[in-house]
């Protein structure tokens, strides 16, 4: 596989997809442990913290993305490869924007308060608890949140597949 004619993504995008996947995938292994929230009260203000991190960098990144056109897939990439990793990318989008976004909804309806690591205070948003709108954040957050590990997998399983077995670019690309 040489590498000659390899236009790579850019490495503003670069950079911020592997921090943001490392940050998504210790946000879901906290989420998704916790009922043990109660034995670590660390938890969830480190989730919460992470997961409004993301929230804005996924906001300069969406920014940013329109800006600068990804470079193009190998030109014999089926059409419903591109179709489908062109949807996931944009399910991606949404959801690095909803998950945290309900988060933060249907925690300012809650009792704690909300800050960045113990250092400042994030503003609580004018959500009452039991509304509508805080119970649809917190079911959309949980349904969302779950759903994130397999669409995961599924992203992961298609970018070493096109390394290991296709042998093209895709993955270099991203490195
Ligand atoms: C990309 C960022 C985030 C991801 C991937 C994520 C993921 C998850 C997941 C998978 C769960 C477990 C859901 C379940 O019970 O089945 C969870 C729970 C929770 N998350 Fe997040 N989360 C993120 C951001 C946030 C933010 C920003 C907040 C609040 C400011 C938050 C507050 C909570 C709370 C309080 C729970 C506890 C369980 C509950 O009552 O539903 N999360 N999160
Ligand atoms: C939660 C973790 C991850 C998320 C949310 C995520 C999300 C994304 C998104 C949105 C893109 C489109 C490019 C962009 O607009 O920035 C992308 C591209 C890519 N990702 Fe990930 N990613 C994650 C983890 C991974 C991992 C672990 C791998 C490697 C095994 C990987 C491999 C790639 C590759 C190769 C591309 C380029 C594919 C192409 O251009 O079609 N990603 N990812």
């Amino acid at each position: 596989m040489s590498d000659q004619g390899l236009v790579k993504y850019d490495g503003v995008a670069r950079a911020l997809h592997w921090v943001m996947a490392l940050a998504i995938i210790i946000e879901l292994r906290l989420g998704l442990t916790s009922d043990a929230w109660e034995a670590n009260p660390w938890a969830p203000g480190v989730h919460k913290s992470i997961g409004l991190t993301i929230l804005m960098l996924t906001l300069f990144r969406l920014g940013w993305r329109l800006k600068h056109t990804p470079p193009a897939l190998p030109a014999d990439t089926p059409h419903w490869q591109a179709v489908s990793a062109r949807g996931l990318h944009i399910l991606f989008y949404v959801m690095m924007i909803g998950v945290p976004l309900s988060g933060w909804i249907f925690t300012s309806a809650g009792p704690y308060p909300l800050n960045w690591f113990g250092l400042f205070d994030i503003p609580k948003l004018a959500v009452v608890k039991g509304s509508l709108l805080a119970e649809a954040a917190h079911e959309g957050h949980e349904i969302m949140g779950t759903l994130f590990l397999p669409l995961l997998l599924l992203h992961v399983g298609a970018a070493l597949y096109h390394h290991f077995r296709l042998k093209d670019k895709v993955l270099k690309r991203m490195l």
